[in-house]
């Protein structure tokens, strides 16, 4: 069965201590970006895995603090900090997954392709160096805009002869998180029970939540459909409008990627059941990159399950079609700003 909840239950006791059921905390992971919105609440939450031995946080600037601070939490993982361009490949020497959270967020009126100009460089830069220095490592893009800056990362990988398409994943998670939580309070469902998939991309019209699929099996209204759809394709808008300018989601958004992150982990571990949403290189459709939920091993993409596109409902299948174009526009735009650098 599909765990809806985050991370594994029998393990929440273990997350506030390392006195329970020691179990062999061996992964490291790298976040960059660690000192911002996302960056720190994520680090906490990683902080608290009990798979996770070495947390390596990279920022600009600000990121001492951060790690002085989480490291004086009795969790197994130990805590290191690395400032600036000079420290980044030290950052990255043995990483067994990269999160990157790194990149300006919207205001109000924006778009996330608005964030393209900044962000494009960052990811840019961060996964040459993520090439260099630890090319077999799960790359997790946070940064605005998913459906370029993947793309992005794919191209630069692929330049430096590191790319590994099972181990590149846009983090859609949180889509998956907000259409479970709708959904439950919409419809009185237990929420560690809900799942629903969420497919395409990680903008707008993109994000498309396929309700039929819902687990376990719900009908929705049309009215149902359309209501819960919109929200869920705005609820990062939401979060930017009552922010009022000081940023988007960031708590939330931290939550959906310890998840991912630990998802991954529990895949690298040898668990067997692991299943998430995630925004990959993908035959699925004609469009080169496309969020679907996938299987998830220790060489990354397991299997890409195919059968949540079979038996959509007409709504759905409208919406898959309507999206494509916005998506593959921005696909192309990430593939080219790559590939026009001088
Ligand atoms: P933030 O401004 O609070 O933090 C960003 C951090 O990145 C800052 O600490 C900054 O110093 C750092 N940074 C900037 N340039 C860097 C570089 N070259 N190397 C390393 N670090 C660098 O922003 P935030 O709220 O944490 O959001 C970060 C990004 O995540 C935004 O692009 C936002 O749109 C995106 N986001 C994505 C999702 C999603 O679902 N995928 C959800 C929420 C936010
Ligand atoms: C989100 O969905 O919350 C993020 O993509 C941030 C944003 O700009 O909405």
């Amino acid at each position: 069965t599909l765990r809806a909840s985050f991370g594994p239950k029998r393990e929440v006791k273990q997350r506030f201590t390392n006195q329970l059921q020691p179990q062999a905390s061996t992964f490291k992971v790298a976040v960059l970006g660690a000192a911002g919105g996302i960056g720190q609440p994520l680090a906490l939450l990683i902080k608290m895995s009990p798979l996770v031995s070495a947390l390596h946080l990279y920022d600009i600037a600000n990121v001492k603090g951060v790690a002085a601070d989480l490291s004086h939490c009795n969790t197994p993982s130990q805590v290191l900090d690395f400032t600036g361009p000079s420290e980044l490949a030290n950052c990255l020497k043995g990483v067994d997954v990269v999160v990157i959270p790194a990149g300006v967020p919207r205001k109000p009126g924006m778009s996330r392709d608005d964030l393209f100009n900044i962000n494009a460089n960052i990811v840019k830069t961060l996964v040459e160096a993520v090439a260099d220095n630890c090319p077999d490592a799960f790359i997790h893009i946070i940064s605005n805009p998913v459906n370029s800056t993947v793309p992005i990362a794919a191209e630069v990988l692929k330049q430096k002869g590191a790319y590994d398409p099972k181990k590149l994943f846009g983090v859609t998670t949180l889509d998956v998180v907000r259409a479970n939580t709708f959904v439950s309070q919409k419809k009185n469902l237990k929420l560690i029970d809900v799942d629903v998939p969420v497919v395409g991309g990680h903008a707008g019209i993109t994000i498309l939540p396929l309700l039929s699929k819902t687990r376990p099996s719900t009908t929705f209204t049309d009215e149902e459909v359309e209501e819960l759809t919109v929200k869920i394709q705005n609820a990062g808008t939401e979060v930017v409008e009552a922010k009022a300018g000081a940023g988007s989601a960031t708590l939330s958004m931290a939550y959906a990627a310890a998840r991912f992150v630990e998802s991954s982990l529990r895949a690298l571990d040898g668990d067997g059941d692991v299943y998430e949403c995630t925004f990959i290189q993908s035959e699925l459709t004609e469009l080169p990159f496309f969020a679907s939920r996938v299987k998830l091993g220790k060489n990354g993409v397991e299997a890409v399950i195919s059968a949540d596109l079979q038996g959509l409902t007409q709504y759905e299948e409208k919406a898959v079609e309507a999206l494509k174009e916005e998506l593959m526009a921005s696909i192309k735009k990430g593939v080219d700003f790559v590939h026009k650098q001088p």
